[in-house]
């Protein structure tokens, strides 16, 4: 296992493709860290890596490497639980690639060993620290707008092309696998409220074999309704509506965060509106009095919070876990709920039914 001391940490990369090449230019912006070891199987990726660090083509010739403390899995995703088990009886600290697993029972198969070999292990959840999550999840702790009743997070490209491995089923691909679980992870972790249960619609548009839409409802206990949306192919020729985008409603005001370098406002309200008297006005819909513009002076709006957030910060984070100076912010039990909340999202989308969820 790896020293828990102020050394730098070894780290080996099994899986040397796109995610691969991210890790391999992260570490060598850290401290902390020192990257002694790749290997992966596809001699066309082994590009840009320094001199001293040892190439192997076998993961188990990378297991044995004395000098590689941790090692970070990003292979492709069903890969994983092998990978998780070989490195965790060879005593080496994991960092796996997300999705841990492709089922819960493949999850809990492989922290058994993680759990059996006494290794750490956590998940690259990274979008936790992305500032487009952040900012709504300030909202959300903020407070500033009464009783929420909803948050929306939506994902919406026009080339969301998929490619490679990820456009097969036995390999985890699909974008549930793929953006899914980050998307479910921020809502989850924001919310910090159990899921009561799941409704679910998750389409193959033009994929054949893989999901490239969802449209999942989480219930939370806490009265909060979660909504997470993802398509891939919204074809639409306005400027700046794609990518990303948060609405967080309550009962005293409202948020909306577009884009991942993130504009918004939170909007509020200088009196509740229930029993406002309602005054009919003319809109382009025809006359109203619930939907026309709000009467003058009763809103105001305020600028979103400051957030300090980078993705890097997760391994600030990861590497005091491995040290024992801090817990890790993606804990495995967490890993563990979101696999389960996918699980009920396929499930509900094929019945057309919600699904509960057990405590
Ligand atoms: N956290 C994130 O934001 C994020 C983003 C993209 C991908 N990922 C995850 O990273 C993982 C890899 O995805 P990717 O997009 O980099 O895929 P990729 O295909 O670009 O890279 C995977 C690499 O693993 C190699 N490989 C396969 N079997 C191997 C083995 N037995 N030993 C060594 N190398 C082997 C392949 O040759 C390939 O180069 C997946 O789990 C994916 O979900 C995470």
């Amino acid at each position: 296992m790896g020293e828990t001391n102020k050394e730098k940490l070894r780290f080996g990369i099994i899986g040397y493709g796109f995610m691969g090449h991210t890790h391999g230019r992260t570490l060598q912006q850290l401290d902390d860290a020192e990257w002694t070891a790749v290997c992966e199987i596809d001699e066309h990726q082994l590009t840009g890596i320094p001199e001293n660090v040892k190439i192997y083509r076998d993961m188990d010739q990378l297991l044995a490497d004395e000098n590689v403390d941790v090692v970070i899995i990003s292979v492709p995703n069903h890969i994983h639980l092998e990978t998780v088990v070989k490195a965790a009886r060879a005593g080496k600290d994991i960092l796996c690639e997300k999705p841990a697993a492709l089922s819960v029972k493949e999850f809990d198969e492989m922290m058994a060993v993680v759990k059996e070999c006494g290794v750490k292990f956590t998940v690259h959840q990274q979008r936790r620290w992305d500032k487009d999550f952040r900012k709504a999840k300030a909202v959300y702790d903020g407070q500033s707008l009464g009783d929420i009743y909803t948050v929306q997070s939506m994902l919406y490209g026009f080339n969301g092309n998929m490619h490679d491995w990820h456009i097969y089923p036995q390999y985890g691909g699909g974008m549930l696998y793929d953006w899914g679980v980050h998307l479910l992870d921020q809502m989850v972790w924001m919310v910090g409220s159990p899921v009561k249960s799941v409704y679910a619609d998750v389409r193959n548009v033009i994929n054949k074999d893989v999901d490239d839409y969802f449209k999942i409802i989480l219930r939370f206990e806490n009265g909060v309704t979660g909504e997470v949306e993802l398509g891939t192919y919204f074809l639409c020729d306005k400027e700046n509506w794609f990518e990303r985008h948060w609405f967080i409603g309550g009962n005293k005001g409202s948020a909306y965060i577009d884009g991942f370098m993130p504009e918004g406002k939170i909007v509020r309200t200088t009196r509740l509106l229930t029993n406002v008297p309602g005054e009919i006005t003319m809109t382009a819909g025809g006359p109203t009095r619930s939907f026309g513009p709000p009467a003058e002076g009763l809103i105001v709006t305020e600028p979103l919070p400051d957030v300090k957030t980078e993705q890097i910060m997760y391994f600030d984070n990861f590497i005091k876990g491995i040290r024992g100076e801090e817990e890790f912010v993606v804990k495995p039990e967490e890993v563990r709920t979101i696999l389960c909340i996918m699980e009920a999202v396929r499930e509900s989308s094929r019945t057309c039914k919600a699904v509960e969820l057990k405590p």
